[in-house]
């Protein structure tokens, strides 16, 4: 049975004062929920307070991004030890805002991925399709070549220590999320591709949904059978929306 996990990408907003309130109410909301688990994905520079504000909490806490490369001459990078060194137990890797903004490759995404595993965190893997894409009927071929790119690299039992995060393009941000059905087609289309390689990978790893994950579509996504948490951006900057969401996870 695949413990639930809902987490909030925080993009980039928020405030030193904005997120103590926010993460403070997050506690408090959440802190009876003992059957899931929760994380935030804060900007890199409020890790330290995120890491003072959540210890010892049932909160767990994480990055947007991070470089493949432990050292070096990377101006403006951010190694995957110095995430460490303030307690992320996660990182949000290939979301398709670096991969559309920043020319993310799939190579780059995949040595991403190993680099977060050696260093003792899990990888959340984003794979999804643009808006032509699926509207081209190319949804499983893009997801699947998202997919390899990792499992090539480290294969099912690597891919399975880290989670994996389900997110269409076309519905992020949008308030147009896929329909359960939807949804459930691409991930069970994911488990099976994990799955012909390795079954138990395939029953262990993790696939959040995100793209317009709210409080009135998270309980029908979550009690999908391949879908095993959210990965929420917008509602997760609310208190209540996010509470509501991980209650339903619950
Ligand atoms: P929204 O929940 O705002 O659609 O964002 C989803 C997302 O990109 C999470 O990583």
């Amino acid at each position: 049975m695949r413990r639930k996990l809902v987490v909030g990408n925080w993009k980039m907003y928020g405030n030193l004062e904005s997120n103590k309130v926010l993460l403070e109410a997050i506690i408090k909301g959440v802190h009876d929920y003992r059957n899931a688990d929760y994380a935030v994905c804060v900007p890199t520079p409020y890790l330290f307070q995120a890491q003072a504000i959540l210890q010892d909490t049932n909160v767990a806490w994480g990055a947007q991004n991070m470089s493949q490369f432990e050292a070096g001459a990377f101006t403006g990078s951010v190694a995957p030890h110095m995430l460490v060194d303030f307690g992320c137990s996660y990182v949000i890797i290939g979301h398709s805002e670096r991969r559309e903004l920043c020319n993310e490759s799939d190579p780059v995404v995949a040595a991403k991925f190993e680099a977060a595993l050696n260093d003792g965190m899990k990888p959340i893997f984003c794979v999804g399709e643009t808006r032509e894409e699926y509207e081209s009927g190319l949804t499983e071929q893009v997801v699947a070549r998202q997919l390899d790119a990792v499992l090539n690299r480290i294969g099912p039992k690597g891919l399975c220590q880290g989670v994996l995060a389900y997110e269409p393009v076309w519905a992020i941000g949008t308030g147009r999320g896929a329909t359960p059905q939807k949804a459930q087609a691409v991930h069970s289309f994911i488990r099976n591709r994990v799955a012909h390689l390795d079954k138990a990978a395939a029953a262990k790893v993790r696939i959040l949904h995100g793209g317009s994950v709210r409080v009135a579509n998270a309980a029908q996504l979550l009690s999908m059978p391949d879908i095993d948490g959210a990965l929420v951006g917008h509602a997760s900057l609310v208190a209540e929306e996010f509470v509501a969401i991980c209650r339903a996870a619950n």
